[in-house]
């Protein structure tokens, strides 16, 4: 299997705390790798690093073997990497088939003058990127939901919302923080299979996420976090089973959800 992603030695240090520290993951290409670890473990900090969010303190990071350690986040975009939040972000007074749209704006070509004046390239490239959104809408089971305002979607929507808004910008890889967090049972399970339709679309996913039955059933592979250091990798099962990231989560509220996954 290709790699698509390689991180080596990661490091951020905020003052006096090492959020991540010399993280080693291998994403490949057309997997589903999912990161877990305890509140505060870094994996929210590993995102904003490989999207370019924050600077890293150390380390490097190669996307289809091409360095972007120091590349800016637009570049990372260009490039393919696109990222849902944990704390969604969306235009709340947007309407949502204008938030999928705003997903592909760094794509359309005329701008500027072409824009103001509305000239018919302009008008042809908007209708073209509307109808790309609306196609995007069906596809997360929102199209009827087009021109409502974002904000007066219902939590599991937004989420599904942001996933549309990441797809609109055609990503490789598509980072998603907590995607089922505030969802119901019946949600979450629709996410997964949602989820499962992108990876088919030869996106390669990369997921943060609480919910362990969800991790297990979706993810190739799973790294686990900890105070910032990677301390177990592997397919479902092995994460599972592995001491280390028992204790990592004893006395949490997932150390019972963990033994729940390993029950089933
Ligand atoms: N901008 C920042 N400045 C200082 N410290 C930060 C900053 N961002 C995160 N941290 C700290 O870094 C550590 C890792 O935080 P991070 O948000 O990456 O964890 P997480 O694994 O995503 O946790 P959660 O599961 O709660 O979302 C925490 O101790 C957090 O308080
Ligand atoms: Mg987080």
């Amino acid at each position: 299997m290709t790699t698509l992603l390689s991180a080596s030695r990661l490091t951020k240090q905020f003052t006096g705390l090492l959020a991540v520290n010399e993280v080693d993951v291998e994403v490949s290409a057309g997997s589903v790798h999912g990161i877990i670890g305890p509140n505060g473990a870094g994996k929210t900090t590993l995102f904003n690093l490989i999207s370019g969010l924050l600077p890293l303190t150390s380390g490097t990071l190669t996307l289809d073997g091409r360095d972007v350690t120091s590349a800016p986040p637009y570049q990372r975009t260009r490039l393919g990497v696109a990222r849902t939040f944990q704390n969604i972000r969306m235009f709340s007074d947007m309407t949502v088939v204008e938030n999928v749209m705003t997903g592909m704006h760094t794509r359309l070509k005329s701008s500027g003058v072409a824009s103001l004046l509305r000239l018919p390239g302009f008008r042809r490239e908007e209708r073209a990127a509307r109808d790309k959104a609306m196609e995007l809408l069906a596809f997360v089971s929102l199209a009827d939901k087009a021109r409502v305002r974002s904000g007066d979607l219902s939590y599991g929507d937004q989420r599904r919302l942001e996933i549309a808004r990441a797809l609109a910008g055609d990503p490789r890889l598509l980072l998603l923080d907590e995607p089922a967090a505030g969802m119901n049972p019946t949600e979450t399970r629709d996410l997964g299979t949602l989820l499962r339709q992108v990876a088919k679309r030869d996106i390669t996913l990369l997921l943060v996420e609480h919910n362990m039955g969800f991790v297990m059933d979706l993810c190739d592979r799973i790294t686990v976090l900890n105070f910032g250091r990677k301390i177990a990798e592997g397919g479902p099962r092995e994460v599972r089973d592995n001491p280390a990231v028992i204790e990592a989560y004893l006395g949490t509220k997932v150390a019972a959800r963990l033994a729940k996954a390993h029950g089933a």
